[in-house]
């Protein structure tokens, strides 16, 4: 059974390979424009291509029966038209709400067999903090009372990869609002960080204009779109639910795990 992943090279199409390899999957197609470079595990099949030049898909289409498409809207509508074209029966797409909202509607209107995936925000953000918590052990925020569910791309790639290998236990038409174990404050993820690495992590609010020059050498102009991002969710507490659980057999992992699987970002050599 012939499985193509899109972005097979990115953050999360990378470690969807890689379950896919652990799940037994024996015809893995990994979408890449430079196969040399991409350094994919053996028994996995490169394929040259890029969702942004949707005339190098006809070939790594061809012949594949699921596949996990990566999210890049400009290219969409042509990119599903020829996923269908191709007979391609299943597809698992990363998306979302909001601001992926018109993503969303389009893989739902492409009449595609299809589940999407709607992650909240992703613990790997966290490693925006690293450099505060290295040189002072504090995170200075501005949003001590924003609730977040955060997910690991790692949770996202293995309920990807589960969806794949087993397409009848999945819902078909639906988006599955993936999040980690549980709901914590901004202020209450730093301290778990700090559960994670071993150090005592305070949380201080700071002003956004703060937070924007702390955050800017590491996220350059998108330190003030993300801060306005965090902040507009103040009144909107983010909810987890056990999805990665139920659909993969294994929780997701917590902020304090994940701290600790990630330590070295967070402490000084
Ligand atoms: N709800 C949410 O939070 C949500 C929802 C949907 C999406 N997202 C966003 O989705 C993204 C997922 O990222 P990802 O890292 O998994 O990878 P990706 O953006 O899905 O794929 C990246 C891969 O595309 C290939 N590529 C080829 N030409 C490229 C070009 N000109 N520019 C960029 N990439 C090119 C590269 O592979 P080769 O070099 O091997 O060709 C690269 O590894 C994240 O940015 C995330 O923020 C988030």
């Amino acid at each position: 059974m012939s499985i193509l992943v899109t972005g097979a090279t990115g953050n999360i199409g990378r470690r969807i390979v890689d379950h896919l390899i652990d799940m037994g999957a024996n015809d893995i197609r990994a979408l890449t424009t430079d196969p040399a470079k991409a350094k994919l595990p053996d028994g996995v099949r490169p394929v040259v291509g890029y969702l942004g030049r949707p005339d190098s898909l006809s070939a790594a289409l061809t012949g594949v029966e699921r596949m996990y498409l990566a999210p890049l809207p400009a290219t969409l509508d042509t990119t599903l038209r020829m996923i269908k074209a191709a007979d391609v029966s299943y597809v698992v797409a990363l998306s979302g709400d909001g601001h992926w909202q018109a993503h969303a509607d389009a893989i739902d209107a492409s009449g595609l067999a299809n589940t999407q995936l709607g992650p909240g925000e992703f613990l790997e953000n966290l490693a925006i903090w690293a450099d505060q918590i290295k040189s002072t052990a504090t995170v200075r925020d501005p949003y001590p009372d924003v609730v977040e569910a955060m997910i690991s791309m790692d949770d996202i790639a293995r309920v990807a990869a589960t969806l794949l290998m087993n397409p009848d236990q999945a819902r078909h038409g639906q988006m599955y609002e993936l999040t980690g174990p549980e709901a914590l404050s901004r202020a209450q993820i730093a301290q778990q960080i700090g559960v994670g690495i071993g150090v005592d992590v305070r949380y201080e609010q700071c002003t956004r204009d703060e937070a924007i020059e702390l955050l800017r050498p590491i996220m350059g102009d998108n330190a003030a779109w993300y801060l306005d991002t965090i902040g507009a969710a103040v009144d909107r507490p983010q909810r987890a639910n056990q999805l990665v659980a139920e659909l993969t057999g294994r929780p997701a992992q917590s902020v304090a795990d994940w701290a600790r699987q990630n330590a070295a970002l967070f402490v000084a050599d």
